[in-house]
């Protein structure tokens, strides 16, 4: 087996985690054939988005970080493809990974295909059909931007034959001749390697919130479509207010830095009132240990994150989410998961089911053994073979 050169490229939050199932895999079963380099984009550079992972999940430290920080999305993804050119240049790898769908995916796979370095996007084929999303924009064109193609469900599979990808093409593959595979999600290996290590090192951590186990609610909010519309905003926000007073159930609400300052740049005396309840506790981002700590052992999660939707599944809990689609069908087709939008009627309507008959729901496999990550490998030390 030749050695070949990888480049991950990360940049926000879900992608580092993501990349933490790809590193671990190497080191544990390819270390001898695989040289992994790691650009981190700089588009998220708060230490509890991005350096806790580093140090938590014990993967190695970004080989270069472009610190492009925040802008508008032309100008923060034209930093990203300009800088990742010039690595992709003095590096000169076998090939890109991709993860998932922010605007570092989409930098990546215009420098890397530009430059003729085949592309592996890992979580292809997801599609929510609202385009005014911007990760719908950077999910398409990274696709067909890509050699090596992963898709985590039936579902993104079937979207991607929809668009054309053939799977019965032949090696070697190529721009114009590419792979899709229909392999389970490495985020399910994270949680599977993850949850008892959640449990031993983060033992206190339910304590220091005041929360006992199942018996809170999980919500995180971070969508741009809930951040930037302000009407959508207060109303999930109220919702949660009312709810939690009413049940007199705790909620914990480890919020994105801009959902906090969407409120307290508008919405001041409502973040005034969500910070004085005395139901919810508000707290910065938390690491993943403590994340994965906290799905673990909510009664329900209320979310925006696509991650998280995920996450509440492999903790088999019920999930409301606050979105109008997802890209994770196969969750509300089971009934598991439900689609609450902004809307108060409806969040409040599911919520209350979910309270009196969250119990004996299915959680089936959708996403996989676990060793998704190993079979990602496998396929593309095959790919550099083939070149
Ligand atoms: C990005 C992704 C989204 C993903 C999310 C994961 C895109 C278009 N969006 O959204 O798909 O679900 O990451 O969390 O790529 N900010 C900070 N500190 C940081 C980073 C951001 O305060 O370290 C604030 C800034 O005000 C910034 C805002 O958050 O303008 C948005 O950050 P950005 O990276 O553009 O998008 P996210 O909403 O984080
Ligand atoms: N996450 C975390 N701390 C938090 C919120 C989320 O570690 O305070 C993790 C979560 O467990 C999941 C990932 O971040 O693995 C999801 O990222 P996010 O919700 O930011 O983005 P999305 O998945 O929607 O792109």
């Amino acid at each position: 087996m030749q050695h070949i050169k990888l480049i991950n490229i990360v940049g926000a939050r879900p992608q580092i985690i993501k990349a933490s199932a790809i590193s671990r895999a190497i080191r544990n079963h390819f270390s001898d054939s695989i040289t992994e380099i790691t650009i981190h984009t700089g588009q998220h550079y708060d230490k509890e988005l991005s350096d806790v992972f580093f140090d938590e999940l014990e993967i190695h430290k970004p080989d270069y970080n472009l610190g492009v920080g925040s802008a508008r999305h032309g100008r923060q993804t034209s930093m990203m493809i300009s800088g990742i050119e010039e690595v992709l240049l003095k590096e000169d790898p076998a090939c890109l990974i991709l993860y998932g769908d922010t605007n570092s995916t989409l930098a990546g796979a215009i420098a890397a295909s530009k430059l003729h370095y085949p592309v592996v996007h890992i979580e292809a084929g997801l599609r929510s059909f609202n385009k005014m999303m911007p990760e719908e924009i950077n999910r398409i064109v990274s696709d067909h931007c890509s050699t090596l193609l992963f898709a985590p469900t039936n579902a993104a599979f079937k979207n991607l034959m929809n668009e054309g990808f053939k799977p019965e093409n032949c090696p070697p593959y190529s721009i114009d001749n590419p792979k899709i595979y229909l392999t389970g999600d490495i985020m399910y290996d994270n949680t599977l390697f993850f949850a008892g290590l959640a449990e031993k090192k983060k033992a206190s951590f339910l304590d220091s919130l005041a929360v006992e186990r199942d018996k809170y609610i999980l919500a995180t909010i971070h969508r741009e479509a809930n951040t930037d519309n302000i009407s959508r905003l207060e109303a999930i926000i109220r919702t949660l207010i009312s709810l939690s007073e009413e049940h007199a159930i705790r909620m914990v609400l480890p919020l994105h830095p801009r959902t906090t300052g969407s409120l307290k740049d508008k919405l001041a005396q409502l973040y005034k009132d969500l910070e004085s309840c005395r139901y919810i506790s508000v707290v910065p981002p938390v690491s993943f240990l403590e994340m994965t700590l906290l799905e673990k052992n909510a009664k329900m999660i209320i979310t925006d994150s696509g991650g998280v939707q995920k996450e509440s599944h492999f903790f088999r809990k019920p999930c409301l989410v606050l979105r109008k689609e997802t890209e994770w069908i196969e969750l509300v087709k089971n009934g598991t998961a439900v689609l609450v939008d902004a809307d108060p009627v409806l969040i409040r309507k599911e919520f209350e089911r979910f309270l009196d008959d969250g119990k004996g729901f299915e959680y089936p496999g959708f996403y996989g053994d676990g060793k998704t990550a190993e079979f990602i490998i496998k396929e593309i030390q095959l790919l550099s073979e083939h070149q």
